[in-house]
């Protein structure tokens, strides 16, 4: 009995790397089945692993009456998270943007695929704010590292960054920095959906409690195919259909939550499973509504910020908007949200759009 069981998981033990080893030369490699290194993979718990050990030496949550409360009053901080496989085409924008914004209330952080020669900005502010980065491909599990990558980094670096906003080459800002952190730090009357709410404290004008603002979707059309393309039983035990979510991938989260993405270790093991299927394998659209909508369900409002238009949608990618098209009546209009007060920020803008979008950064977009 235990000679034979022995002899079946020896086996199956050698046959791992023989199959590992195969895989690649009997399949056409596709940019998502290609498993993540273990030296990757290593590195990466190595670094969420320390961000998880620092983070939970202080206030994970700070709320207001930490803020208020401590002698030294520190800043709380929006965490800027640039995840980008090309130059970033607006960063003339997000200077301007962040001009003359004090620099105690936001960091910045880029991941730039390192096989692409992305020029580092030597001036503004960017400039030296690259993080240790790896390769990314689209539709992939490699997406999902690099976000968590750039969370873990924010948490280690500052524990006064208290929302992580994630951002792409593509997006824009909607309003000025000064109307984002108010909108996520101070606005008790932001979120519009949002019943939680305390007469007293609003009236001085204080937030009660800080939420995540990512898209959780339960009854898109497509789950199912997208739940069964790494393998009809793949996710089981740990997610089943019921618990699968999907959800824009750009999204702003509280300290709470990147602290809990970056613990998280069950579900990885599942998403980070290659697709058998190409064209619904989008693994960064999943992993994260689906792991906050088991862990933290009330922590999140299950709506995005990052307005995005995905009407006659091609490929997976969303509509682009070009320079014609980039008008002052857009920008208003991109802004109009049903959950919110406003939108914050819009994708995806292809990179000629930064001339008329600068031609009217402070005029329009800059005023609030
Ligand atoms: C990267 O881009 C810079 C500036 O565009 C260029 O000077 C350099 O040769 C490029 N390097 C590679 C490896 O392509
Ligand atoms: C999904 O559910 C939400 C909220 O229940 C609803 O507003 C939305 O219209 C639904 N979408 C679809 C595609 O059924
Ligand atoms: C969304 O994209 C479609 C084209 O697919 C376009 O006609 C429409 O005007 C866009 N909507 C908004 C709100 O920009
Ligand atoms: C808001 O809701 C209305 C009615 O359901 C819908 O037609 C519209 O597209 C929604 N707007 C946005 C920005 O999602």
């Amino acid at each position: 009995m235990f000679s034979t069981q022995f002899v079946l998981s020896f086996s199956l033990l050698l046959s791992l790397p023989i199959l590992f080893f195969l895989a690649p030369r009997a399949i056409p490699p596709r940019h998502s089945s290609i498993p993540i290194s273990l030296p990757d993979e290593l590195d990466d718990l190595s670094l969420f692993n320390r961000a998880a050990t620092k983070s939970s030496s202080y206030p994970n949550n700070p709320s207001i009456f930490t803020h208020l409360s401590s002698g030294k009053n520190p800043k709380l901080k929006i965490a800027f998270l640039f995840l980008t496989n090309s130059d970033l085409h607006f960063a003339r924008l997000w200077d301007r943007f962040f001009h003359g914004s004090p620099t105690n209330l936001y960091s910045i952080y880029v991941h730039a695929d390192p096989e692409v020669n992305v020029t580092r900005p030597t001036n503004g502010v960017f400039k030296g704010r690259f993080i240790a980065a790896k390769r990314t491909y689209r539709a992939s599990p490699t997406l999902i590292s690099a976000t968590r990558r750039l969370l873990a980094t924010a948490l280690l670096d500052d524990p006064a960054n208290a929302f992580f906003a994630l951002i792409s080459q593509h997006c824009i800002p909607l309003h000025s920095f000064g109307y984002v952190y108010k909108s996520l730090l101070v606005s008790p009357t932001f979120d519009t959906t949002s019943t939680e709410s305390d007469p007293d404290l609003a009236r001085l004008g204080v937030r009660v409690r800080y939420k995540s603002f990512i898209e959780i979707l339960s009854n898109a059309s497509n789950l199912w195919k997208r739940y069964a393309a790494r393998g009809r039983f793949a996710m089981m035990p740990e997610v089943t259909f019921e618990q699968f979510r999907v959800g824009s991938q750009f999204f702003t989260l509280t300290r709470r939550d990147a602290l809990l993405v970056i613990k998280d270790r069950t579900l990885w093991r599942k998403y980070k499973l290659p697709c058998y299927r190409e064209d619904e394998c989008y693994p960064e659209e999943h992993y994260f509504p689906t792991l906050l909508s088991m862990v933290d369900p009330d922590g999140c409002t299950k709506y995005t910020l990052t307005r995005v238009n995905w009407t006659g949608t091609h490929n997976g990618h969303p509509y682009t908007y070009h320079p014609p098209e980039v008008t002052p009546e857009l920008i208003h209009m991109l802004r109009r949200s049903n959950y919110s007060e406003s939108y914050l920020f819009a994708r995806k803008f292809s990179p000629d759009c930064l001339r008329p979008l600068m031609r009217m950064a402070d005029s329009v977009i800059f005023r609030d």
